[in-house]
């Protein structure tokens, strides 16, 4: 391999998990985005191709969020007179996971592109360090700097957001047969947009509700009760507004738990919708009954079944 080419895939990731608004999510194996940087003799930071976004995404460097996470990788570099600051990368982007999907589409790409440029330039930062740089990608994307899809990109695993000021990301445990079925539908929701139609007040006896499900879902997870988890399954904050935006999603839902899914909700901020359930064999069933549930609504689907990808990026 040629060391001033790399080229990195970033998967797909499941952000909120019902009840964890903004602090909850997990890597999945595929889809995902592949980003190849080539360091260039000058510097500055160049999107010279994307492919399989049909042309919708910004070439200009910063408005990409491939190129911003680079960039604000080289500023954090200038800030410690460290001279790879002026390091320059050409970058192309494979776009194989569909835009506003709710499958971490904006993050796969800014991780990959981070995590190369990161190696290109002899790993200045450790994998948790480049957390700010990604998330000012998602804060291009959507005008929030969330890091329930970033950070599981970026790390791999089953993530808690503890905290934002200072930023403390705790990975937590999963247990062996956990799978996830994750059934995309054919329709576009950008999370700019599903984050507008969200309530900024909340009811005391509807948070009280919410974060006893977040610390049950924990739960579950650390002491590998499945049935803990499927009970913790729940979001009656967010998934109440913003199912309305996803045709068929109380027949979808009702269907993941009829064939036995534990819990199903919306995938980060939709259309996506998740189902979590124990073993691959019920995983395949309740993905299966999810898409048949879209087909009355005239809606083209793909699915995706997998357990929680630990791997993280890795290098193609
Ligand atoms: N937590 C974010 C949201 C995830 O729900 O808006 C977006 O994928």
């Amino acid at each position: 391999m040629n060391p001033s080419e790399i080229t990195v895939f970033a998967s797909a990731t499941v952000a909120n998990v019902a009840c964890g608004f903004d602090s909850l999510g997990f890597a999945i194996h595929e889809p995902g985005d592949e980003v190849t940087l080539v360091s260039t003799v000058g510097t500055g930071v160049r999107v010279t191709e994307i492919t399989g976004d049909e042309g919708r995404l910004p070439l200009e460097a910063h408005k990409n969020t491939a190129s911003v996470a680079i960039l604000t990788l080289l500023d954090a570099l200038r800030a410690k007179g460290d001279a790879r600051a002026d390091a320059g990368f050409d970058i192309r982007i494979k776009k194989m996971m569909p835009l506003g999907s709710g499958l971490g589409s904006s993050a796969a790409s800014s991780v990959a592109a981070v995590v190369g440029a990161n190696a290109l330039l002899g790993e200045p930062f450790t994998r948790e360090e480049l957390l700010p740089f990604v998330m000012q990608s998602e804060k291009i994307a959507c005008g929030a700097a969330h890091a329930d899809n970033v950070a599981p990109a970026l790390l791999g695993g089953f993530v808690l957001v503890r905290s934002y000021k200072p930023l403390d990301v705790v990975q937590l445990h999963v247990p062996a047969d956990l799978w996830c079925a994750v059934v995309h539908p054919h329709i576009e929701l950008l999370t700019e947009d599903a984050r507008k139609v969200l309530k900024k007040n909340i009811r005391l006896d509807d948070a009280v509700v919410q974060w006893s499900n977040l610390a049950g879902l924990i739960t579950g997870l650390m002491k590998e009760d499945y049935e803990l988890i499927g009970r913790s399954l729940d979001d009656i904050i967010f998934e109440p507004v913003r199912s309305l935006l996803i045709p068929g999603f109380d027949a979808v839902k009702g269907e993941a738990l009829a064939n036995g899914a534990l819990g199903c909700s919306i995938s980060g901020s939709g259309p996506s919708i998740f189902a979590l359930c124990r073993g691959e064999a019920s995983a395949r069933i309740v993905g299966q009954a999810m898409q048949q549930a879209f087909v009355p609504y005239q809606l083209d689907t793909d699915l995706y079944v997998s357990q929680v990808n630990h791997q993280g990026p890795t290098l193609r």
